[in-house]
């Protein structure tokens, strides 16, 4: 059984192809793919003519994908070294992000979305699971709970994460909640932090969250380019 203490590093079991409905022919991309799994199902689902990209920033990760590919037989892969906040992808060349628990670890997310939106084709689709917060929470409590969930760099509030999409140009921006954390899961932890859990419940319950986080890049994006090496 799992300990109370340590919940699962994968917080939400992404299906990629459900919660991006990937379509045959399209190109998706996994920012922080980690051992690679969504990115071969998302291979499977577009299919020979479509290609699924990996993106992580660890050798020991990268090593545990390609060993993960040669086991599938799945060839429509490419798994990159590289940083989410950097991506090195040309700008308008992926139908889908996808990423399951790797936003909230960085330190600069809205570099994140800015690449994001960057390398994303007009009308391309952002659908990512990530931590969000919900609602005031008293700071030292809040890095105790992100601290415990495992969001090291901190997770956004759902409202800033809307406006940062927004910011980075996204519309169509929806938050759907699909796991939420309850004190009770974190007492054991918090108790060890000297916290008293009963005396904190109320400001802490309900407003830790896994969610199923989508936005677009607007399909006229493309329009805003000035010259012609700027889409290349
Ligand atoms: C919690 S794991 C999630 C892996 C995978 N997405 C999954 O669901 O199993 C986080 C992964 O993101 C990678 N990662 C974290 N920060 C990153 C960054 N700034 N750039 C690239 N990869 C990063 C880590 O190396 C690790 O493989």
């Amino acid at each position: 059984m799992r300990s109370r203490r340590q919940p699962s590093r994968r917080h939400s079991v992404v299906n990629p192809t459900a919660l991006a409905e990937l379509k045959p022919g399209e190109t998706v991309l996994d920012l922080g793919s980690g051992g690679g799994i969504d990115v071969l199902l998302s291979a499977r689902r577009v299919g020979p003519s479509g290609k699924a990209y990996g993106l992580d920033m660890t050798d020991e990760m990268l090593a545990l994908a390609h060993e993960n590919q040669r086991k599938s037989g799945v060839e429509n892969v490419e798994f990159l070294k590289g940083e989410i906040e950097a991506i090195p992808l040309p700008g308008n060349s992926v139908d889908v992000i996808i990423s399951n628990c790797v936003i909230n670890l960085s330190g600069d997310k809205d570099a994140v979305l800015r690449e994001a939106f960057r390398v994303l084709k007009p009308g391309g689709r952002f659908a990512v699971s990530d931590v969000v917060t919900r609602g005031a929470v008293p700071e030292a409590l809040r890095r105790d709970m992100l601290l415990w969930v495992g969001c090291i760099a901190g997770a956004l509030d759902e409202d800033d994460y809307r406006a940062k999409l927004n910011a980075a140009g996204f519309e169509a921006i929806t938050v759907e909640p699909t796991r939420v954390y309850h004190v009770e899961d974190a007492r054991e932890f918090l108790s060890g932090k000297g916290v008293d859990v009963n005396a904190i419940a109320a400001l802490v319950d309900g407003k830790f969250m896994s969610a199923f986080i989508r936005a677009s890049k607007p399909r006229a994006a493309a329009s805003a380019c000035c010259t012609p090496a700027c889409c290349s």
